[in-house]
């Protein structure tokens, strides 16, 4: 297992959670996303022009539950066209933090034996993703990797991405590019400074996207993806959601960048799997 993830940067597990394990999640979900006003939520999330992410909305989710929407669920004066439940592209980043199902889920002894088993010493978790993919209008997400948003020296970060329903060719599967991630630095570089944020390309050639492979899995499986693996996934213009969670660990013997986006405070810090809080 450990062999194939070094020499391709990505490993799909079938079964690793049950059914049961996906459907509290996404039941949970469904109570957030009911509990929200939607006047609180102030972005659209799109990878195609990231300008239209609020900055600082963006920035102040680092220790927060805070929901994105698609960008075809408004219309150009800000209100919503869809329910909101099938407005949210995203959900994010600390739901591993702030809320007591998640944090359960995502530091469970099985994720960490899987990350001990492909060399992470000493795992934190750092960012957590609940995504939509929302039936007919969830949106396209670009060619990319992970470690650009996490910078550690050296590179540490693992994303671990759950099907919680099937992802299919038809409902916007990941896709990915394997064995180009062992480059040493990752292609690019999201930082922030002043609160402003920047993307440094540090590598402009186009990745092979005729090399792609799908990686559509059925419910319960995982997708485990080195930082800086390419992978992307396509609109979802079938008529069936695409629901996955994404937590992406660090490894704590590494240096953390003080000019990534997401920083913790000294009084609500990153912790890894024993240091789980009751909330
Ligand atoms: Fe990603």
């Amino acid at each position: 297992m450990e062999e194939a993830y070094k020499k391709n940067g990505v490993l799909v597990l079938e079964d690793f959670f049950s059914v049961g394990e996906c459907k509290n999640l996404m039941d949970r979900m469904e109570s957030i996303i009911e509990e929200t006003d939607p006047a609180s939520i102030d972005s659209i999330f799109s990878t195609i022009d990231r300008n239209q992410v609020s900055d600082q909305y963006l920035l102040q989710s680092a220790d927060k539950i805070s929901l994105f929407l698609e960008e075809e669920a408004v219309d150009e004066k800000g209100n919503l066209v869809v329910p909101l439940n099938k407005a949210v592209n995203k959900v994010g980043h600390a739901l591993h933090d702030k809320d007591q199902v998640f944090s359960t889920f995502s530091r469970q002894g099985k994720l960490e034996s899987l990350l001990s088993g492909l060399g992470m010493r000493a795992p934190v978790l750092m960012q957590s993703m609940y995504i939509c993919k929302q039936p007919n209008i969830g949106g396209e997400v670009t060619c990319h990797q992970d470690a650009p948003f996490l910078w550690t020296t050296p590179q540490s970060v693992i994303g671990i991405w759950v099907a919680l329903e099937d992802a299919t060719l038809e409902n916007g599967c990941l896709w990915g590019i394997p064995a180009v991630h062992t480059e040493t630095l990752p292609r690019s570089r999201y930082w922030v400074k002043a609160g402003q944020t920047h993307f440094d390309v540090l590598d402009d050639r186009d990745w092979p996207e005729d090399k792609k492979v799908p990686l559509a899995v059925k419910a319960g499986s995982v997708v485990v993806l080195h930082g800086q693996f390419p992978h992307l996934s396509g609109a979802n213009r079938s008529n069936r959601s695409r629901h996955a969670y994404a937590i992406h660990y660090v490894d704590a013997c590494t240096e953390y960048a003080q000019e990534n986006w997401l920083q913790r405070s000294a009084q609500d810090p990153a912790t890894g799997f024993s240091l789980a809080k009751e909330l």
